[in-house]
């Protein structure tokens, strides 16, 4: 048993014991290393002021990815090497990112750069060949109030679609080393006080310290819990961290089914997921910026048991089952039954979910799903819609339909699943009966995001659509960009 935290920082080791566990990585940056270049916005995650990047081995190979340091514990960086925006120059000059940044006026006050240029030191460290879109998708999670992304953008096209040559390339094999070298298999309980933050190794090490503690809180990728710890200042002082788990961040795939560990990030599900449906790819390169999508994980999505939450419809409709697990026993449970009620879940005290296991599309079957936010990059859901449909030639079999954004919970559309079966992908009047079925299935609530009758409004459109795009078997005339033929994006 380690009882303190090792990361990597400018090719050393820094270990820390006595953690606090609420220590997040913007706090201890700012207050107690005094690298202060990286900035506090909005503290929640959206801004992108506070992006540092973490390498990390994934296989053997050293992977950079952007994380918001705001809400990010310290503790999360075991076994990572920690790169800041003060790391990027050297005697000789400047970071070619921030060479191009310079020579293209990207930056008028300033405040959001640091974070603008970490995030294209990532761009920069990833797979080429990069695109506009890609350089758009890489800085959703940025927000610049005065430059304008103009120059910005064109920096990082300058920038980053050239192979990547700098002194992190330079040394890479060194970094690897000392990294794999980090990796000792310990379980980590760095306590303090009354308090501790434990980074099991094992699953089974996991469940006996989550049983033996069933108040601790369990963090994942930490971008909800983050929100408690900046917005409501929240005492955590038992934390669980799983991402060390072994195992946990797997994804297997078999004929029927993709099983993803509860620690796979947004950023490493989206390839398997697109490669079931593209809009399931669509729907993963919209899930929060990329910071947001390297550092969230898909058991915390579920676990969190937000109504707007993108995933669960998604994998509802698909027929998804979680794997949780208490102590030595593990039981399987069907996703659509794990939401009880508004934020109240199915799992018992010392629960966890272990894995997520995606049903295929089942073969002849047409699936579709729709996210409706505000802002199309970088937003939460107004209404989420998921549609499966199982077809007999142009009859309409059965279908399973969720919805995010329409009640307490994530949930089925039994009412309209039940009016459409039967129906003709021919006569769209035959599916008038399912349309007006959604209102027995929900009863919408207004919020900040959208009113009771734009909910309502917006669920019968995405269903509408979606038998559109099934009966005339395109998209080009549903959708404004022709996103399930977009080629993955470089992540
Ligand atoms: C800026 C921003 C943008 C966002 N955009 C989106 C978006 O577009 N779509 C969307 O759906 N969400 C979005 N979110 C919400 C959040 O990022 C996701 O819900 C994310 O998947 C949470 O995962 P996590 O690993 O960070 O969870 P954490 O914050 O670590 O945990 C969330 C909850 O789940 C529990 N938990 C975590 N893992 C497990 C487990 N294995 N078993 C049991 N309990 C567990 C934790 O105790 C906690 O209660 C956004 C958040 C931010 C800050
Ligand atoms: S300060 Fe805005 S994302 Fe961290
Ligand atoms: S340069 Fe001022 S916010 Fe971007």
């Amino acid at each position: 048993m380690r009882q303190s935290i090792r990361f990597l920082r400018r090719g050393r080791v820094v270990e820390i014991g006595g953690l606090d566990a609420r220590t997040t990585l913007l706090d201890y940056l700012r207050l107690i290393e005094r690298s202060v270049g990286t900035k506090e916005g909005c503290a929640e995650g959206d801004c992108g002021a506070c992006t540092v990047v973490l390498g990390r081995l994934r296989g053997d190979r050293l992977s950079y990815e952007p994380v918001n340091a705001c809400i990010l514990l310290l503790g999360q960086l075991d076994g990572a090497e920690m790169v800041t925006i003060e790391d990027l120059a050297s005697p000789e000059g400047l970071h070619v990112v921030q060479e191009a940044m310079v020579a293209r006026h990207g930056s008028q006050c300033g405040f959001c750069t640091p974070g603008i240029v970490m995030s294209l030191f990532a761009l920069y460290h990833g797979d080429r060949p990069v695109s506009r879109d890609h350089v758009n998708d890489a800085l959703a999670g940025n927000l610049c109030r005065c430059t304008g992304y103009r120059p910005i953008v064109e920096a990082a096209l300058e920038a980053c679609t050239t192979p990547p040559q700098d002194a992190f390339i330079a040394r890479r094999a060194t970094t690897e080393a000392a990294l794999a070298a980090l990796d000792d298999g310990e379980d980590v309980l760095a306590e303090e006080g009354d308090g501790f933050f434990a980074a099991p190794a094992s699953e089974a090490a996991i469940a006996e310290l989550y049983e033996a503690h069933p108040d601790a809180t369990l963090v994942a990728g930490c971008t909800d819990v983050g929100l408690r710890l900046t917005k409501d200042l929240a005492r955590l002082d038992q934390t669980i961290w799983l991402g060390r788990v072994q195992g946990l961040d797997s994804i297997d795939e078999g004929p029927e089914a993709l099983s993803l560990g509860a620690t796979v990030s947004h950023l490493h599900a989206r390839r398997a997921l697109a490669a079931l449906d593209p809009d399931l790819g669509e729907l993963m390169r919209r899930f929060g910026g990329v910071q947001v999508r390297a550092a969230g994980t898909v058991g915390g999505n579920l676990a969190n048991g937000s109504p707007i939450g993108d995933l669960a419809p998604a994998l509802i409709a698909l027929g998804t089952t979680l794997e949780l697990r208490n102590g030595e026993r593990i039981r399987s449970l069907a996703l659509e039954d794990f939401f009880l009620a508004y934020r109240k879940q199915d799992r018992a005290p010392g629960e966890f979910i272990r894995r997520v296991v995606v049903r295929k599309p089942i073969a002849g079957a047409a699936f579709r799903c729709f996210k409706v936010s505000k802002r199309l990059d970088e937003d939460i859901s107004a209404v989420m819609g998921a549609f499966h449909v199982a077809l007999e030639g142009r009859r309409i079999a059965s279908a399973r339909i969720a919805y995010g954004g329409m009640a307490g919970v994530p949930k089925r559309a039994s009412a309209a699943e039940a009016a459409i079966a039967c129906a003709s992908l021919d006569e769209p009047a035959s599916w008038q009966a399912a349309l007006e079925a959604l209102s027995r299935d929900f009863t919408p609530l207004a919020d900040q995001r959208a009113s009771a009758a734009y909910r309502a409004l917006v669920a019968q459109n995405l269903l509408f659509k979606a038998l559109t795009e099934i009966a005339s078997g395109g998209t080009h005339e549903t959708r404004i960009g022709a996103w399930r033929e977009m080629p993955d994006a470089a992540e």
